[in-house]
C-alpha cells in the first residue's frame, strides 16, 4: 500500500518574553487566525521529527511511504501522491477546527485516512461542546460554565447571588480555570486552580487575553487521575491498560494537575518525572467503571480508530470524564513518558504494532484489509 503520512512539524519558537514569560507567551492569540504574534507553546500540540520518522519507520515495513506535512501545498500534494490511505497525525495550525483541516481534504478527494473525522475532531477540540455530547449520553463530567472575559464574570455575579452556571448548578470551589479549545496543556498552567473570585478573575482574563478564546471553568476534581488509551471501533473498541498520573512526583507545594510546567518544563528526558504507572493498581470494580464510561465517551462521540480519553475522580471516588484525545501524542522514546505509546507497551504492543493496529482499523473500516 502507498501511505501518506501527514503530519505537523514542531517549530522551535523563539520568544520575546525572556524568562518572565508564562507557558502562552506575553502576547498571544492561538486561534485567532488574524494574528501576527503568536504565542510560545504554540506549536506544543505538534509533532518532532523522531516522533514522525517513528510512525515512519513503523509503517514501512510493509508499506511504501510518503511524508507529507500539513501546509499550505498539501491538497495538491494529496492530488498527485494519490496515496491509498493517509495516516493523519496532522493537528493542525490555524482556528478552532484546525484538526479537522486535513480530514476534510480527504473527504474531499475521497482519499481514506485513519483516526476520526471532521465532526469529531472539530468536537472534541472544543471541551464545552464535548460536554454538550457527552451530558446527552449521561457520561459523568466535573460542573462547568463558559466564561467569555472577567467583564462577562462580572455581570454574571451580579445576576446571580453567587456563582451558578447556565445549568444553574451552584460551581464550588477551587475552581479550574482552562482555555475552552486546545491541548498538551496549552494554558493549563499551576495557577489555573483558583480558590476565590480575585484568582478566578485574574485567570479568566488570561485565558481571554493570551489566547483569543472563552475561559472553559470547571469544578476542581480533587481524586486520582487517568487516563486511558482506546483503540479500534465500535463493538471492539477498547481500553488498553490505564495509566494513572501519580501527583506525588510532582515538586513539592504545587496543585495536583498535569499543568503544562508538568507536561513540558518539570518532565525533560534528561531529568525524567516518574509520573505515570501503568496498569494503574486499582480495583477491579473502580478500573470496569473507568472503561465503562470511556468507551461510552469514545462511541459517543464517534470516534475512530483510536483516541485517549483523560478521567478523573471526584471527592467520593467516581470517575469524570475531562476530555477526549482523538489525535493522541505518540512520543516513541519511552523516556518522554508519553501515555499512549506506554499503555501499548503495558498490553504487549511495541510502538510498531501500536500504529499499525491504528491502520489496520482504519483499512478494516474502509473495507481495504489485506491490500
Ligand atoms: N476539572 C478538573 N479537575 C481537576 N483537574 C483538572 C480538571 N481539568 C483539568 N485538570 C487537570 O489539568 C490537566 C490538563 O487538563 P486537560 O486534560 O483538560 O488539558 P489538555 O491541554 O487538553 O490536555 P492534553 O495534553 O491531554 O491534551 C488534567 O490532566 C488534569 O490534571
Ligand atoms: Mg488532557
Amino acid at each position: 500500500m502507498k501511505i501518506g503520512l501527514c503530519f505537523n512539524l514542531k517549530k522551535e519558537m523563539e520568544s520575546d518574553a525572556g524568562d518572565k514569560a508564562e507557558p502562552g507567551g506575553s502576547k498571544s492569540l492561538s486561534n485567532d487566525i488574524h494574528q501576527a504574534v503568536i504565542p510560545r507553546d504554540f506549536y506544543a500540540e505538534c509533532d518532532s521529527m523522531e516522533t514522525i520518522s517513528a510512525v515512519r519507520d513503523a509503517l514501512a515495513a510493509n508499506n511504501d511511504v510518503v511524508l507529507m506535512e500539513a501546509d499550505e501545498n498539501c491538497y495538491g500534494k494529496f492530488r498527485a501522491e494519490k496515496p491509498d490511505i493517509v495516516f493523519n497525525i496532522a493537528e493542525g495550525i490555524y482556528g478552532t477546527a484546525r484538526e479537522a483541516h486535513i480530514p476534510c481534504m480527504l473527504e474531499f478527494l475521497r482519499i481514506p485516512y485513519t483516526g476520526s473525522d471532521p465532526l469529531t475532531l472539530a468536537i472534541c477540540l472544543d471541551k464545552q461542546r464535548t460536554k454538550e455530547v457527552l451530558h446527552y449520553y449521561d457520561i459523568p463530567m466535573p460542573k462547568s460554565e463558559i466564561i467569555n472575559s472577567r467583564k462577562a464574570l462580572k455581570s454574571l455575579r451580579k445576576n446571580t447571588r453567587g456563582f451558578f452556571n447556565l445549568r444553574n448548578e451552584h460551581l464550588k470551589y477551587p475552581l479550574m480555570v482552562k482555555p475552552v479549545s486546545e491541548g498538551s496543556s496549552k494554558g493549563i498552567v499551576n495557577d489555573a486552580v483558583v480558590r476565590n473570585e480575585k484568582e478566578l478573575g485574574i485567570q479568566i482574563s488570561r485565558v481571554s487575553e493570551l489566547y483569543a478564546q472563552p475561559a472553559l471553568v470547571e469544578e476542581y476534581l480533587p481524586g486520582r487521575e487517568f487516563t486511558v488509551a482506546m483503540l479500534g471501533n465500535g463493538k471492539d473498541a477498547r481500553a488498553l491498560p490505564i495509566v494513572e498520573i501519580i501527583f506525588d512526583t510532582l515538586p513539592e507545594g504545587v496543585n495536583h494537575i498535569y499543568s503544562y510546567e508538568a507536561k513540558w518544563i518539570w518532565d525533560v528526558p534528561e531529568k525524567p518525572l516518574d509520573i505515570f504507572k501503568c496498569p494503574a493498581a486499582i480495583p477491579a470494580k473502580l478500573r470496569k467503571q473507568i472503561e465503562s464510561i470511556c468507551v461510552s465517551a469514545y462511541n459517543a462521540l464517534n470516534c475512530k480508530d483510536w483516541s485517549r480519553i483523560d478521567v478523573r475522580c471526584d471527592s467520593e471516588g467516581n470517575p469524570n470524564i475531562l476530555e477526549i484525545n482523538p489525535l493522541p501524542g505518540i512520543l516513541p522514546n519511552p523516556e518522554d513518558n508519553s501515555c499512549f505509546p506506554k499503555a501499548a507497551r503495558t498490553a504487549g504492543l511495541s510502538y510498531g504494532q501500536l500504529i499499525n493496529n491504528v491502520l489496520d482499523a482504519a483499512c478494516a473500516r474502509y473495507g481495504m484489509a489485506g491490500i
